[in-house]
Formats: structure tokens, sequence, C-alpha cells
């Protein structure tokens, strides 16, 4: 048996002086030939390894390098050292792996997260890729649990579907045609009758339509997965390929859809301070360090931790639609044309500058918009009495903007089956969908929370391709 080692944070937690121990990790520093800091991804905090002078030869003592990595048996000491606790005497050093120092791209130093996107498949080493990825792994946890909690059944929704949720004609197509020999039909369009599946597929860019189908005979249900979106936004906030939470629920209103949709927000980031303290200090310390390269006016007030908190302890605040697009018309931002979007008009659709604008310049807290206008949402939004509105609603945080998007559903046969026409949405090809309507149709809402977005608020990172292990954008699908 290979794995008779201990993890390191529980070392550094509760490791007894006196007792024996094993550990395996890799190198992050090696001074004055006797001192090997080395990590094992289990806590940023190095155990420190002691290799005393004249125990070892100098043939193993010059295979310790960054990045190598080690076995280490030993007696764990007291330490006489400031930083922790206890260290470790070594008392034999197996090397598992060598690293070539010339080569190992991660000096022991700081390195621009720009570069780190580029060596992605080794920046897991670092401390801010190991604390975010520990975090993104505590809140997908807190997602389950809080689900599990309240009785929703996990669905899984198809990756390979044929149809467009939204309706947006975002989607990758999913062939296993050959390309360069494409069959076609006697007018010359491509022959989808021949292709793998017999008709035209795409990757999902929602699992909501599926999701309606659970939770009109399961009651409530939600999805938990990755989807896909051609759009070529090459933005700190969209990824061509993200996981997204879309619980729906039966019997529910827009009302009842806002106030899940913020219990659950809130319960994602009072369980990840409660269960990441380490980390979210980490996180914490290292964004002030950052936010110390901006001018002063571009700075936040609150760091962290205590921006979370702050969400945590107050309402987000809801307001339609109308309010909003009064609040933006009037603000003096757009009086002096700071906006590179000018607000004139009822019925635009919202650039993230104003949501921007929203949550931090004027609220100062996260916001809930509510009754959007028909023109600019999805077609199977539920209309609202007036006409002109449906009962959609968006959550906007600070930093980041949108990080919800949900609705009650239209579950009106008659309205829902005018909508798809008017939005040119193919009434035929979704008769499952209808069918809904036909069969005992109830009203029902539901949301998507995008999950790297969620991340990227709790973790503090500014772009959303470093809170995803293998970011996918226009041009790059390395790794
Ligand atoms: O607002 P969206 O497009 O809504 C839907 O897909 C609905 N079907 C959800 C529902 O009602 N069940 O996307 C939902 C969320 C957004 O608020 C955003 O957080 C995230 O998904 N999102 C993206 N995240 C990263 N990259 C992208 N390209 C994203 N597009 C949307
Ligand atoms: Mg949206």
């Amino acid at each position: 048996m290979f794995n008779i080692g201990i993890r390191m944070k529980e070392v550094l937690e509760k490791g007894q002086p006196g007792s024996e121990i094993t550990v395996m990790g890799w190198v992050r520093t090696f001074r004055n030939n006797q001192f090997i800091a080395l990590n094992d991804g289990s806590t940023n905090t190095n155990l420190q390894v002691v290799a005393e002078l004249g125990k070892f030869d100098d043939s193993l003592l010059k295979r310790i390098t960054t990045g190598a990595a080690l076995k280490v048996s030993g007696k764990l000491v007291e330490s006489p050292g400031k930083g922790q606790h206890v260290e470790l005497k070594a008392n034999t050093i197996e090397i598992l792996g060598d690293s070539d120092p010339e080569k190992y791209p991660l000096q022991p130093k700081k390195h621009s997260l720009e570069f780190l996107r580029e060596i992605a498949h080794l920046r897991f080493r670092t401390n801010t890729f190991a604390s975010v990825f520990r975090v993104r792994n505590t809140v997908a946890f807190a997602i389950h649990k809080f689900f599990n909690e309240k009785g929703f059944v996990y669905l899984h929704a198809p990756i390979i579907t044929a149809s467009d949720a939204e309706g947006a004609g975002e989607t990758f197509h999913v062939t296993n045609f050959d390309l360069e020999n494409v069959p076609r039909t006697p007018d010359g369009k491509v022959d989808y009758k021949e292709d793998f599946f017999g008709r035209h597929a795409n990757l999902t860019v929602s699992g909501q339509l599926e999701a309606e189908l659970g939770a009109t005979a399961l009651g409530n249900v939600y999805t938990f997965g990755p989807t896909f979106r051609a759009e070529n936004s090459n933005t700190t906030r969209h990824l061509a390929e993200f996981w997204m939470i879309e619980p729906e629920m039966a019997f529910y209103d827009l009302e009842d859809n806002m106030n899940l949709a913020e219990e659950f927000i809130k319960y994602i980031i009072s369980y990840t301070l409660e269960n990441c303290k380490e980390d979210m200090a980490f996180l914490d310390a290292r964004l002030t360090d950052e936010e110390k390269t901006k001018p002063q006016q571009e700075r936040s007030e609150m760091g962290l931790v205590e921006k979370l908190q702050f969400v945590l302890s107050h309402t987000f605040e809801r307001v339609s639609y109308t309010e909003a697009i009064d609040i933006l018309k009037n603000c003096n931002y757009n009086k002096k044309k700071k906006f590179k979007y000018p607000v004139n008009e009822w019925g635009i659709d919202l650039q993230s500058e104003h949501e921007r604008y929203l949550v931090e310049k004027h609220f100062k807290k996260p916001v809930i918009l509510y009754n959007y206008p028909k023109g600019i949402k999805a077609f199977y939004m539920r209309s609202n009495e007036d006409g002109k509105t449906v009962a959609a609603m968006d959550i906007l945080v600070p930093g980041i903007g949108e990080i919800v998007g949900g609705s009650q559903r239209e579950e009106r046969l008659d309205n829902l089956e005018q909508r798809m026409k008017e939005m040119n949405v193919p009434v035929d090809e979704m008769y499952w969908y209808l069918d809904l309507r036909r069969f005992g149709t109830v009203p029902h809402s539901g949301f998507g929370l995008g999950f790297e977005r969620v991340v990227q608020f709790v973790t503090g990172m500014t772009n959303i391709r470093d809170v995803i292990p293998f970011p996918r954008y226009p041009k790059s699908v390395e790794f």
C-alpha cells in the first residue's frame, strides 16, 4: 500500500509533537540545504520539513528542487521558528518525481494571473489557484446541500439536445459528419437526416426546458451541469463553456422565485465563509494587495470577506425594470454622457455598465430587477397584465453584474403558442414543451445561477477565466 501518509492540513491543525508521520507533497522552496517547504494541496500553509545537516547524501539533496515530489517520514517536533507550531524532522526522504529547476515554470515568486493562465496545467500549484479551486469545490457542495435539505431532486439535463432553449442562436453544433464531405439534399442544403441523430443537434445552452418537465411532476428540481454558448464575448464574465445551476419549481410565482434565489445565494456565501476560513482569509488578503495597484478612486471600499458579510446582512433591493430605467435616465452619469450606451428610452436592453451603475453606485448592494420588456426576453417568460412586460427577474451583484437570470414561466397554452410564433420558435418541434401546458398546467418558475460568476463573487477574482480549471473562450481550447 502506498497511501500511508497524512494530509498536511490535519498535521498543521492537530499534529502532536513526538508522533511519527509520513507526508507526501511538492517542494515549494528549499533553503540553506536544510529547510524544505512542502505542500500537498490540502492547505496553503506549507509544512516545514527539516533535513538535518550531514544526515542526507548530497546527491539526494541536489534533487530537492522547487516542484519536485517527495515522500518524507520522520518525527513531528515543536517548531522553534515563527509561523508554524510543528515541523517535521526528516528520517527518510524519497524523491518520487524530480523537477528540473531550469525548466520548471513556477518559481518561488509572484507570477501574474495572465502568465499563470498560459500554464493552466500547473497553476493549481500556486496558492491563489489552490484556494480558488478549493473554494469552488465548497461552493458546489453548498449548492447540493442547500437543495437536498429542501427536498429538491437533482435532475440531469441532457448535454446534447435539438433545442436552443434560450432561442438566442448561439449554439455549438454536434455532428459526426465528415466536414470535408457533408451530405446534401437535392436543393443543396445540409442533409441532417444523414447525420448521427437524424436531425440537427447542438450542445445545450440551458437545461431549463427539461427541468420544467421534471418540476411539473416531481415538484421541485434543479440541474447543475455544463452549458455551452458560442457567443463571441471576450469579457471577464463570459465563457463558452460554463456551469449553471437551474432550479425549477412547480407552484411558484415570480416572488417565490426571487425569495428562493436570494436565500440560495446567501446560503452559498455563508456556508463558504464558515467552511473555507483559511482560503477566504488568503483570498481577502490577495484582493487587498491587488487593489493597492489601482488608483484610489477605483479601489473598493470593503475587503472581500467584509463585502460578503455585508451582502448577508442586507436584503437585496427589488426594483422593476421601469423604475431602473428612470433611475438610469435621470442620473448624472447619464446626463454627463459617461455611459457608452446612453439610456434614453424604455425598452432598451441593459448593458453591463448600466447594471453595474445600479448596484455599485446607486444602491450599493445586490439588486433584483424584475418585469422586463417582453421584447428583450425569452419566449417562455410569462406575460404580465400590462401586455408590455414579462415576469422576468435578474439578480445583479457588485463587481460582476448579472449573476442570476430567471422568470415565472408562461403556463397558458394560447399565450405561449402566440409568443413562440412571434419569436420564430418552432412550435411543432417543441410539442413536448407545449404538452406541459396541455396536461395539468400549473404556475411555475425557475432561475439559472452562473456557477463561475458566483465563484468569482465569492473569491473576488476579477476574471472568470481564473475560476474554472480550464477556461474555454474564443480561440482558446488548450488542455
Ligand atoms: O440569463 P441566462 O441566459 O438564463 C438562462 O439560461 C435561463 N434558462 C435560466 C433559467 O431561468 N433556468 O443565464 C443564466 C446565468 C446568467 O445570469 C449568468 O450568471 C450565467 O448564467 N451565464 C454565463 N456565465 C458565464 N459565461 C456565459 N457565457 C454565461 N451566460 C450566462
Ligand atoms: Mg440573462
